[in-house]
């Protein structure tokens, strides 16, 4: 008998033994998805009356108050860690005033959400301007068109107050705007949210992967891009810089954004910080998916649990994403 038909064979390991049964590779999966890491984000628009599908998001709507209470039963049903909402206002303005208004369609939504929700799901806001301002920048912008950083922390202060007010158990700041963090952090405390925590967007790149969202939360800028406030791709030392600065203002988790293109950084974040880190499935990897689904080019189901499970071992404790639901009910 050769080597090659068995016996003993000291040229080489035999990682087939552990892979040769379902259960022997479920007993020895290094990584796990669960429902609780699952956080959907979700768009609530106003002055509509029912909810509207978003075309280059198959599956994802524009919700109503009503429709969004129901989808978020439906969340909590399917065991998920919570939601992060983003609203699309029926009035835009040059400094977003929709976003602090008390009445503003993603204050209302929370209001309604906590109220019948409690604390069954964590409840996140998105704290950005850009759906809420004419130009579609995510700050206040200079007669010359620039993004003005220190008057926009002003901005941003007040709206993490009123959706602290209306119930959002985390402000999610994502404007990548310089000292966001610490400005929020002092907003909140000056009105007794000091529990309120902060989930920064700390490492957040200018990336094409945006694309669908900015149909769905309709806060593609008039002029420009967002190159002068959010990371260029090509950087990864810049995000840990972002994180640490993130962290010495006060954020309590920080967030890596994209995520499948930028697993690279998720990993380096994970290995530096003590913190939760998130890292946010966009909507461009979600419409990649959908897309060769859609003509047949890749397995869907598959496909979608793969890439939660490759952001997860990248070392992101929490995941965001358009699959949320679905996903958690696949895990169950
Ligand atoms: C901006 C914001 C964006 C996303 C989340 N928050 C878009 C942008 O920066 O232009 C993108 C999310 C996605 O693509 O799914 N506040």
């Amino acid at each position: 008998m050769t080597p090659a038909q068995g016996g003993s064979h000291p040229g080489f390991a035999r990682g087939r033994r552990l892979r040769s049964t379902p259960a022997l590779r479920r007993l020895t999966a290094q990584t796990r998805v669960a429902p609780a890491d699952l956080v959907l984000p979700v768009f609530v628009k106003e002055g509509i009356t029912e909810a509207q599908p978003i075309g280059s998001m198959p599956g994802v709507v524009q919700h109503t108050v009503d429709s969004l209470r129901k989808a978020a039963h439906e969340a909590a049903e399917a065991g998920i860690g919570g939601l992060i909402l983003f609203g699309v206002p029926a009035e835009k303005d040059e400094v977003g005033s929709q976003a602090d208004a008390a009445d503003g369609i993603v204050n209302v939504a929370l209001r309604e959400l906590r109220a019948d929700l409690g604390d069954e799901l964590v409840l996140m806001a998105d704290l950005c301007l850009c759906e809420y301002t004419s130009h579609g920048h995510c700050g206040v912008v200079t007669p010359a068109g620039v993004v003005d950083n220190d008057p926009t922390l002003d901005r941003y202060a007040s709206v993490a107050i009123a959706q602290a007010q209306a119930g959002a158990h985390v402000i999610a700041p994502s404007g990548m705007m310089d000292g966001q963090v610490a400005a929020i952090r002092r907003a909140l405390d000056s009105r007794a949210f000091t529990e309120t925590p902060i989930l920064a967007y700390a490492a957040k790149y200018a990336s094409g992967f945006y694309g669908p969202f900015r149909e769905a939360a309709e806060g593609a800028p008039r002029f420009g891009d967002r190159s002068t406030y959010q990371m260029d791709p090509p950087n990864a030392d810049e995000a840990l810089r972002e994180v640490r600065q993130d962290l010495a203002e006060g954020a309590d988790a920080v967030m890596v954004k994209p995520a499948l293109p930028y697993l690279d950084i998720v990993a380096r974040v994970a290995d530096a910080v003590d913190v939760p880190v998130s890292a946010y499935q966009v909507s461009g990897e979600y419409a990649m998916v959908e897309a060769a689904a859609r003509n047949g080019w890749i397995d869907r189901e598959r496909a979608i649990l793969e890439t939660l499970t490759a952001i997860r071992r990248a070392g992101a404790g929490q995941v965001l994403t358009y699959w949320a639901v679905e996903a958690a009910r696949l895990l169950r």
